[in-house]
């Protein structure tokens, strides 16, 4: 069965724009878990801009469900994901300037920098998955790497319509077929929404999707005249 892993990343941007304590991820990790969240995942970045050394820490000790961390192939980033191991870690590229993760990483090109970084995590116990474009070239070489799984860059596929949308799709599908032809674990992510999920979620052997974004977005939308009544009745309440 495809399970979910809920990314909460922007409960912490909303948090940073502030540099306060709430909203808090940790406190949304574990209403997402009781939800029926899969696993959790988060993205320490270099650039510290939404979730902190401090969150991953909390997480790891009070997620039940798997945690996922997302990293690049930073040196001090490493050492903080070998110390605090996390049961999973996904190494994505990372630009400082990018708004989000701009596509797959490239493990070909950038060949002595992926190795160690697998080498370090799977010498730490962390399984490792990498985060690559639907690209038959990447996706051979992720094998020889020795990692336990692909997550497919969606992101293409989310931003397409009409007969490119299906293209790729398409792509996804064979490179699914490819991964799990290799041996490794199929994952998923990136731009996927509740109008787009069902066709990834049903390529074959799709076995976990991260989203984070669109999950994120709709708990403001649907506890927002929640939160207003609460607000209202804080203001009225007699003491
Ligand atoms: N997977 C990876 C590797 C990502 O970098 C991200 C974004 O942090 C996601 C999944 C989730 O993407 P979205 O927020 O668009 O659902």
């Amino acid at each position: 069965m495809c399970e979910l892993g809920v990314n909460i990343d922007h409960v912490a941007t909303v948090r940073q724009a502030r540099k306060t304590f709430e909203p808090d991820p940790v406190w949304a990790a574990t209403l997402a878990e009781l939800g029926g969240a899969d696993g959790i995942t988060v993205h320490l970045r270099e650039d510290r801009r939404h979730i902190q050394v401090r969150d991953l820490e909390i997480l790891h000790a009070t997620v039940t469900a798997k945690l996922n961390l997302e990293l690049a192939c930073d040196n001090d980033v490493l050492d903080i994901a070998c110390t605090i191991q996390p049961e999973q870690a996904t190494l994505v590229p990372e630009k400082r300037e990018e708004v989000t993760t701009e596509g797959g990483l490239d493990a070909v090109g950038s060949k002595a920098m992926v190795s160690t970084a697998i080498t370090r995590l799977q010498d730490a116990g962390i399984k490792v998955s990498l985060f690559l474009d639907p690209d038959p070239e990447q996706i051979e070489f992720a094998a020889t790497l020795g990692v336990s799984a692909v997550e497919l860059h969606t992101g293409q596929y989310a931003l397409a319509k009409g007969q490119q949308q299906d293209e790729e799709l398409a792509k996804l599908t064979n490179s699914g077929k490819q991964v799990r032809q290799l041996g490794m674990a199929l994952h998923a992510g990136h731009g996927l929404t509740y109008k787009n999920v069902q066709p990834v979620a049903n390529i074959a052997g799709m076995h976990e999707l991260n989203i984070g974004h669109s999950i994120v977005a709709r708990a403001i939308m649907v506890g927002m005249e929640r939160a207003v009544r609460d607000m209202k009745k804080a203001i009225h309440e007699t003491p």
